[in-house]
């Protein structure tokens, strides 16, 4: 038995991927050794949030996925109305509550070449669905995490959600060898981009929310737009602009951004503690707006 299958068959019994057409269980669910996106990262992805059973800014991300997929010329692999009812499908069968769905789409299988072959319009659909412990996201948002900063290394179109994220991996790997949660890049002027998974945000002394305006330094999270409504709504001062690690390090809150984590405070950049490293008061505005914003009922 392969280490692969070994460790999938450890996987909670009765989990469901879909890929290219069929429901299958997780552990049997493959794609082509010559797919794209297995040789060249040739390929994006979207994580949504599940929360309590029902697919979190649903329209942003398929927005978002769009736009990837145009960016770098692959078709849609099915209309957007049958994507979300695959979504929906894929969300059921797991049964999941509170969880993650995380949907791929590559440009397909062909024979190795570099160039984009000129018959690639049959693009590899794969999504999985996993519950998660609810319970233990919001521990750690009452504690807040630790984040430590590095250069940023990855490519100039990181405003495409693409697969190929090795700098990320090598990232989030060395913030956790280093006890931090998650790894701020800072690109060569001494500005934080975003996180090697989430966006980055500072309150400064002088109560001004930033966050880095979007350009292709960083991936328009779903999650942060959502933030940023809600702080206009909230009346808080908010400025999209660059922040730098200095102003991060003397910030008065710091947090992060992403479907798989909300709004999670940041109290630790570097070994250096921000203010009094605890949650801040606008932090924890924004946490409890985006979890009410989630968990309101549908209409
Ligand atoms: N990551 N920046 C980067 C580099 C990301 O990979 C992500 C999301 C975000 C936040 O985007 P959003 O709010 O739309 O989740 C920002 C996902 C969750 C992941 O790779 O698992």
């Amino acid at each position: 038995m392969s280490t692969i299958t070994r460790e999938y068959s450890r996987s909670p019994a009765g989990r469901i991927a879909y890929v290219e057409g069929r429901y299958l269980p997780h552990g049997q669910a493959c794609v082509h050794i010559e797919d794209r996106g297995l040789q060249f990262a040739d390929s994006v992805y979207e994580v949504c949030a599940i929360q309590a059973g029902r697919l979190l800014d649903e329209r942003g991300h398929l927005d978002r996925l769009e736009r990837s997929l145009l960016e770098i010329k692959i078709p849609m692999p099915m209309e957007r109305a049958s994507l979300r009812a695959v979504m929906r499908e894929t969300v059921r069968r797991n049964r999941i509550v509170h969880g993650l769905l995380y949907m791929q789409v590559t440009r397909g299988a062909y024979r190795r070449d570099h160039a984009i072959p000129q018959s690639a319009h049959r693009p590899t659909l794969i999504l999985t669905a996993r519950q998660l412990d609810f319970a233990v996201l919001e521990r750690r948002r009452s504690q807040g995490v630790r984040v430590v900063s590095m250069p940023d290394q990855r490519w100039a179109r990181c405003d495409i959600k693409s697969t190929a994220l090795l700098p990320n991996v090598l990232a989030k790997s060395q913030a956790r060898e280093q006890g931090a949660y998650e790894a701020w890049f800072v690109d060569h002027q001494g500005f934080v981009t975003e996180g090697s998974s989430t966006n980055a945000w500072i309150v400064t002394r002088d109560g001004i929310l930033l966050t880095r305006p979007l350009s292709p330094d960083i991936l328009p999270g779903v999650t942060r737009a959502g933030v940023l409504r809600a702080a206009r709504e909230a009346g808080i001062r908010v400025e999209e602009r660059a922040f730098t690690l200095e102003e991060a390090y003397a910030a008065r809150e710091a947090f992060f951004t992403a479907a798989t984590a909300w709004v999670m405070p940041v109290v630790e950049i570097d070994g250096r503690p921000v203010a009094n490293a605890h949650p801040g008061e606008i932090t924890e505005e924004l946490a409890s707006r985006y979890r009410a914003f989630a968990e309101a009922p549908v209409d």
